[in-house]
C-alpha cells in the first residue's frame, strides 16, 4: 500500500535484530506484486545501511491486484515455502494487514503485521508508524500558511490526508490553533462552522484556519470554501491542498524509535511462536493484538 516515513527503520529493525537471533532474513520487492513474482532476495546485516533516517522504502511498494484473488495469495504462499521461508513480516496499513491476515488464514503461512501508515487508523498501539512525521509535516506547513493568513487578514482552508480517519487534522489543528477542524468522526455542518468564524471575527480575530480532513462528510476543502463563501464573507478566502507533501520526509525521531521497537518486536514475537499479530507499543510497551481485532477499530 502506501508508504509512511519509518518503514526503512522498521525494515532496517527486522534485519537487524534476524542477524542477531542467527535467523536467515530476505528482502521483498514492491510488496505483494513482489511476493507473487518471486523478487525476494536475501539480506545481510549491511543491506539495510544508512536507511534509517530516509522516507519512503527502500523496498518499494505497490498496489497488487493479484493479491487481492485467492490464488494470488497461494501463489504468494508457495513463493515463501520453495524458498523454505516460516515466516512473513508485513509493514503497512489496514489495507496491506487485510491482506496479510487473510492469506494466513486461507494458506497457513504464518505472518506478523508491523503498522505503517500516516492515518493512524489502527487499534492495538497507540501510534503507528509514519503519523508523528507527517503531523509534523503538517504542522510546519500551515505555520507558513500562517503568516500569509495573518499578514493579509486572510480565511485559509487547509486540506490534510487521512482516508476516513480525522487523527492528522486534529492533532494538526491543536498544534497550530486551528480555529476548526473538520473531522469524518465527528460531523460539523456548515452552519456551526459559520457560526465560529462569525464568532472568531467578532472577537477580533484577523486571520483563520480550517483544516479540512479528506474523509470528513462536507468534502474535500475547496468543495467547503465555496459553500461558505456563499453567505460568509468577512475574510478572502484562500485553499490550500497539502497532498503527498504530507507523506514524504525523513522519518521523526519518535518513528525511528517506533519503527525500530516494533522491528525487534515481530521478530521476538515470531520466535516465541505469535502468528496472525500485529506488533504495537501501547503506553511505552510492546504488546500483540490480533490483526483482525487491530482492524476492527480505528
Ligand atoms: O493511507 C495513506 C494515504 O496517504 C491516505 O491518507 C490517502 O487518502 C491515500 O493514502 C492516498 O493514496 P495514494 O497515494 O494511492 O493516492
Amino acid at each position: 500500500g502506501g508508504d509512511a516515513p519509518g518503514m526503512n527503520p522498521a525494515i532496517r529493525a527486522v534485519v537487524r535484530a534476524s542477524v542477531y537471533y542467527n535467523l536467515k532474513v530476505y528482502g521483498i520487492s514492491e510488496g505483494y506484486k513482489g511476493l507473487i513474482e518471486g523478487d525476494i532476495k536475501e539480506f545481510h546485516v549491511r543491506s539495510v545501511n544508512k536507511i534509517l533516517g530516509s522516507g519512503g522504502t527502500m523496498l518499494k511498494s505497490s498496489r497488487s491486484d493479484a493479491f487481492r484473488t485467492k490464488e494470488g495469495r497461494a501463489k504468494a504462499a508457495e513463493q515463501l515455502r520453495n524458498r523454505g521461508i516460516d515466516a512473513l513480516v508485513v509493514i503497512g496499513g489496514d489495507g496491506s494487514l487485510t491482506g496479510a491476515i487473510t492469506m494466513q488464514e486461507e494458506t497457513g503461512f504464518p505472518i506478523i503485521g508491523i503498522p505503517a501508515t500516516i492515518d493512524n487508523d489502527l487499534s492495538g498501539t497507540d501510534f503507528t508508524i509514519g503519523y508523528d512525521t507527517a503531523t509534523n509535516v503538517v504542522t510546519e506547513c500551515i505555520d507558513k500558511i500562517r503568516d500569509t493568513a495573518s499578514s493579509h487578514n486572510r480565511l485559509f482552508f487547509v486540506e490534510v490526508m487521512g482516508r476516513e480517519s480525522g487523527f492528522i487534522a486534529l492533532r494538526a489543528a491543536i498544534a497550530t490553533g486551528a480555529i476548526c477542524a473538520m473531522l469524518p468522526e465527528r460531523a460539523t455542518s456548515l452552519d456551526e462552522l459559520v457560526a465560529t468564524l462569525r464568532k472568531g471575527y467578532r472577537n477580533h480575530k484577523t486571520s483563520s484556519i480550517v483544516i479540512v480532513a479528506e474523509g470528513n462528510p462536507n468534502g474535500g476543502a475547496i468543495e467547503i470554501a465555496n459553500k461558505v463563501n456563499e453567505n460568509y464573507n468577512d475574510y478572502e478566502t484562500k485553499v490550500t491542498v497539502l497532498g503527498h507533501l504530507q507523506r514524504g520526509g525523513d522519518p521523526s525521531c519518535a518513528d525511528r524509535v517506533l519503527a525500530s521497537e516494533m522491528g525487534v518486536g515481530a521478530v521476538e514475537g515470531l520466535l516465541s511462536g505469535k502468528s496472525g499479530h500485529m506488533v504495537g507499543v501501547i503506553n511505552g510497551k510492546v504488546q500483540y493484538t490480533l490483526i483482525r481485532e487491530a482492524l476492527k477499530e480505528t
